[in-house]
Parts: C-alpha cells; structure tokens; sequence
C-alpha cells in the first residue's frame, strides 16, 4: 500500500483501538461473553463524539440548506423493496472456503488461489446474499421473511411521494437520513471500519436529469470539504472515482471520497449517480406514479438521484484518527487528541487546584453552570498535571482551574488544550468567553 506519494498516517490502529477502550469510547460489544465478532459499543465518549459527528452532517446537509429536509424511515421494509432494489437477485459478495482449515474469505479480495492462511485448496466461488433474514411475527415461514436494510436509501425512494407532497418541493431538492444497516460481511474488520450493524448518513438528492452530472460534481467537492472544515487533515483525503467494473447494480457513476486510515486508503463516503433507477424500478413494482411534474416545462418525469453516502461509524473513525497526537512533553509523552471544538466529546473539564472544600464548593458551582451550556467534566482527582493529561487525551478543548485565589478574585485559569496557554478570565465572563471559543 505505501508508496511515495501516500501521506504519513495519523498513528496506529493499536494505539487507537487502546485509547478508545482506556478512555472509554469504544467497547467490544458483549465483552464479558469473550465479545460478538465485528460488533462495537460506543462507551461515554464515543457516543458524545459520534452524536456530534452525525450533528454536524445533519447540520451542514438539512438545516443550513433550503433545498433539504430530514427522514426517519424504519429498519424493517415491505420485502417487495429488496425485489424492487435488486438487493434479493443483486447485493452479493462472491464467497471462498478453504477446504482444510474452513476459514472464509471474498473471492474478489483475494491475490492468490489457494488459502492465505494455511495455502490450502478453496471451493469455487459462490454469491452469497449480504442482507440479513429475519421473520415478522411469530411463525418462521417464507411468507414472513423480512430483511434488516441494508442501506438506509430505500427508505428514502419509497417515501418519495410523501415528502414531494407535504413539503411542496421544486427540483433540485434532497432527503436526508441517519440510520442503522445491516450487512452480513464476509470478512468484516479493522476496529469499526467494516462492521455488520452499522450506521449511514445518506442523501438521496432529486434532480432533472440532463442536470445529474453538474450536480453531482458540485456534492463531491462539498462533501469533502465537510470533512476538511470539521479538520481533517486535508493530505489524508482524496477522491476516487470508481472504476466501471466496481460500480453497484444501480450507479451510473461514483466517486468515493477516501480517508488514508492506519490500514491504507479507504472509503469514508461514496457519492453515486443513481439516475432514475431506483424510482423507476420502485413504480414498476409498486404501481405507483413516483414521478416529478415540472410547472415551468409542463412535463412529468422521473427525477434522477445523486447520492452522497457517508459511514457514520467511518467517519467518527476518521475524525478520532486524525486528531491523534503524540508531542514531546519534559522527559514524556503528551497525547492530544485535536478535535475540532464541534466534536469533542466534554468541551470543558472543571478542576480544583485541591480537593479542599472552600475549592471543591466554588469549582462544583462552576461545572453546574457550565452544564448547562455544554458537555462538562469535573474532575478532582490526583495532580493537576495528571487532570490535565487526561483532559488532552480525550480531547477536550478546555480546562477550568479553580485555585486559591479564585475565592477572592473571584476568577479562574483557563488553559487552551492546544496550545496549553493559560489566560485569567472571571468567573462572570466564563460562559461568553467559552462560548466565543467553542464557536
Ligand atoms: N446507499 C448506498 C450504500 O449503502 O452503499
């Protein structure tokens, strides 16, 4: 994978999956049973870290647009949606076994023809179905097979009358949803990268087609700025546009915008031309009339579809990554995790100088305050310096002092994780200026 032209990776995998689970982001899912493959809890922090992530999408793509409206379309669907989709007939991985040691493997990820692990003979390849099955109800017969979804779009399509119908939108316009899918992967992998429940941000954006081509350029470039402005190191991004033997059943085209992750480069979000097809497959199936009708041509048509497709989970991933730092620090280690103020997890941690209760008592008032506001830690324990450490391992942007003399200045020392300078600020001014920093 390295070659001379790829940027050096924020850190490793070890040392983020370390931290995730020492700091409390992440968790094996189900631990205390030996852990469930490819499945992960997000601890205290992770879950603040990834809200924030999906907040800044559903910011940046619903509220600040006036061409977008949200969804929260269910898990489960009519199962003549997979028929409609192409999932059932399509959305397969061709799938290998080694006939001695029994492992699995994706034929298309393969290099060699024998087993990777013990070079034992593989069986022929055959298409093995990505969607998860499950039964409606209490009887296990074929009439009540569902599927888990595994992408959250659909729901989008179907509902494609309704949000046309009560919103009064005009062309372009797009529908945005956050949500869990489900993929049996056969070979999931690389902490939260590739798991089997995860989560997409998607945007399913209705244009006239002949216009499908301009528009999507345009939700490439803004999509990776999105990942650029939340600081994303801008040498570890790139676009990708596919190759047409990878392009899914329904793409007429499709970018990837790529993150180089400790493994290599790979895909944090895939912004496809859907064209019509989806629509169209949905109204053959249906019977319905899932058309567009354009008052200034007089004319019905089927809108096409450009479809920005992000991982939540990818994404989070990318964003702790990249803001991993180790600084030399006396005869130590620092290590800060540079979160764009917006996502991280605590905003600021409240610290008495002493545990004494004059301190303990004027610090505990603060932290109540700050609350309300903004994600705030208080923390007591051991030395300052310690506090401090901790604090900039889990990336919180600023630290609150409370010491002696804050009883009769009636102020307190605010320290900038990143640059660790301290400045006075009085207590009374604590909650303007944080909010002018945080932004
Ligand atoms: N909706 C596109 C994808 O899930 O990959």
């Amino acid at each position: 994978m390295e070659n001379g032209k790829n940027p050096a990776a924020a850190t490793t995998m070890e040392k983020i999956v370390s931290l995730a689970k020492r700091r409390g982001f992440v968790f094996q899912s189900s631990e205390i049973y030996g852990g469930l493959n490819s499945c992960w809890d997000y601890g205290p922090l992770g879950v603040e870290l990834k809200n924030n992530v999906k907040r800044a999408w559903w910011k940046a793509v619903i509220q600040e647009r006036d061409d977008m409206v949200g969804l929260d379309a269910s898990i489960l669907m009519h199962p003549r949606v997979w028929e409609a989709s192409g999932h059932l007939e399509g959305f397969t991985d061709p799938l290998v076994d080694c006939k001695n040691c029994k492992q699995r493997f994706r034929a298309d990820h393969l290099t060699t023809k024998t087993c990777p692990e013990c070079g034992g003979e593989l069986t022929e390849p055959r298409n093995f179905n990505l969607m998860f099955k499950t039964y409606m109800g209490p009887v296990e017969e074929q009439a009540a097979v569902v599927y888990l979804r595994p992408e959250t779009a659909q729901g989008i399509f179907v509902n494609f009358p309704n949000v046309l119908t009560t919103t009064r939108k005009k062309l372009p316009f797009g529908v945005g949803q956050i949500g869990k899918s489900f993929r049996n992967e056969i070979t999931p992998g690389n902490f939260t990268f590739r798991t089997r429940e995860f989560e997409q941000m998607e945007i399913e954006y209705f244009v006239k087609p002949g216009t499908d081509e301009e528009i999507h350029a345009r939700w490439i470039t803004e999509r990776l700025n999105w990942y650029k402005q939340l600081g994303i190191n801008p040498d570890r991004l790139r676009v990708r546009p596919h190759e047409p033997d990878e392009l899914a059943h329904y793409a007429k085209a499709c970018s990837d915008i790529e993150y180089y992750f400790p493994m290599g480069w790979s895909e944090l979000e895939g912004i496809a031309n859907r064209t019509d097809f989806d629509l169209k497959q949905h109204a053959k199936y249906s019977g319905e009339r899932l058309e567009y009708f354009d008052q200034e041509t007089n004319e019905h048509y089927v809108p096409y579809v450009i479809e920005p497709s992000a991982g939540a989970d990818r994404a989070t991933l990318a964003f702790l990554i990249d803001a991993y730092h180790e600084e030399p620090d006396k005869d130590e280690t620092r290590v800060v995790l540079r979160f764009h103020p917006a996502l991280a997890p605590i905003k600021v941690a409240v610290l008495p100088l002493s545990r004494k209760d004059e301190l303990t008592g004027v610090a505990k008032e603060i932290a109540q305050e700050l609350r309300r506001h903004w994600m705030t830690e208080y923390d007591d324990a051991k030395s300052i310096g310690r506090r401090y450490r901790r604090q900039d391992e889990i990336g919180t942007p600023y630290c609150v002092t409370v010491d002696f003399d804050s009883l009769n200045d009636k102020a307190v020392t605010v320290r900038d994780r990143d640059t660790m300078e301290q400045v006075r600020i009085p207590i009374a001014e604590l909650v303007p200026f944080l909010r002018e920093k945080l932004g």
